[in-house]
C-alpha cells in the first residue's frame, strides 16, 4: 500500500482573518506556488471567498469549511453547494471535529453533506479522528473505523481523487501536541485498511489521508515522509503564509 499518490495539503483558516488579511494571505499563498508539487486548497471564512478567489491561471485551489446537504431552501444561514461553486469553490470539508463535536452535527448529516459535495464534482476533505478520552481508552481505531462507515457506507465514490480523509486527533488539534510520526502513520494504516474493506483495495490505494493537528514547518516532513500520510491538514500554521507554504515544500520533498 505505499503507491505514490500526490499529496494534498489544505489550510483550514477557521473564523480567522480580515477581509484585507485575507486577500492578502490567498495572494501570497498562490503566489508561492511553484508550477508542480501537491495540490494546494485554502479553506478561508465564506464571507471572504469573493475576496480570496484565486487568479484564473493559479493552481491553488479555493475550498469551503462547511455546506448545507440540501440543494436550497429554507435553511436559514446554511450555504448551498451551488453558491459555493458561484464563488469559485471547488473542494469542502465535511465533519471538522470542531462542528462534529463542537456543534454536535449528527453522523447522518455529515454522510449526506459528504455525499452532496462528491456529487456536485467537487473534492470532500472528510475529517475524522478520536478525542483525548477517546484516545486515552485504546479507542482510536475503532472511533476512527465508525466515522469512516457512518460517512462512507452506501456512497458512491466515482473519483477517488476527489475523496481525501483527513485524520486530526481532536486532542492535537490547536493545543501544540501533534500524534508522533509513528503513532499517525499507525492510524493511517488502520484507516487505509477500512477503506479497503469499503471500497476495495484500488481506491483504498488511490484515496489520499492526510493528518490535521498542530502541523507546522518543523513537524511536517516527518509526518508526511510516513508511507500512509499523503499530507496534511493545517489550522494555525496555514495563516502565515510563510510557515504554510514551508509545510506545502515539505510535502514536495
Ligand atoms: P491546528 O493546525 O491549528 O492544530 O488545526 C488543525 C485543524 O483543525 C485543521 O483542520
Amino acid at each position: 500500500m505505499t503507491q505514490k499518490r500526490g499529496p494534498f495539503i489544505g489550510g483550514n483558516w477557521k473564523m480567522n482573518t480580515t477581509r484585507d488579511g485575507a486577500a492578502a494571505l490567498a495572494a501570497a499563498v498562490a503566489d508561492g506556488l511553484h508550477s508542480d508539487g501537491p495540490q494546494v486548497a485554502i479553506y478561508p471564512p465564506f464571507v471572504w471567498l469573493h475576496a480570496t478567489r484565486p487568479p484564473k491561471d493559479s493552481r491553488l485551489l479555493l475550498g469551503a469549511q462547511d455546506c448545507s446537504p440540501e440543494k436550497n431552501g429554507a435553511h436559514t444561514g446554511d450555504v448551498s453547494l451551488e453558491m459555493l461553486e458561484e464563488c469559485g469553490v471547488s473542494t469542502v470539508l465535511v465533519g471538522h471535529s470542531e462542528r462534529r463535536h463542537g456543534l454536535k452535527e449528527p453522523e447522518g448529516r455529515i454522510a449526506a453533506k459528504l455525499r452532496a459535495v462528491l456529487g456536485a464534482g467537487m473534492i470532500g476533505v472528510l475529517c475524522i479522528g478520536e478525542t483525548l478520552d477517546e484516545r486515552e481508552a485504546g479507542e482510536t481505531d475503532q472511533v476512527n473505523e465508525k466515522q469512516l462507515r457512518s460517512a462512507l457506507e452506501g456512497t458512491k465514490i466515482v473519483r477517488k481523487d476527489h475523496l481525501v480523509v483527513a485524520y486530526e486527533p481532536v486532542w492535537a488539534i490547536g493545543t501544540g501536541k501533534t500524534a508522533s510520526a509513528g503513532d499517525a502513520q499507525a492510524a493511517h494504516e488502520k484507516i487505509r485498511s477500512v477503506l479497503d474493506d469499503l471500497l476495495g483495495s484500488d481506491a483504498a490505494t488511490a484515496i489520499r489521508i492526510i493528518y490535521g493537528g498542530s502541523m507546522k514547518p518543523g513537524n511536517a516532513e516527518e509526518l508526511m515522509s510516513q508511507p500512509d500520510i499523503d499530507g496534511g491538514l493545517i489550522g494555525g500554521a496555514s495563516l502565515k503564509a510563510e510557515d504554510f507554504l514551508a509545510i506545502v515544500d515539505a510535502a514536495s520533498a
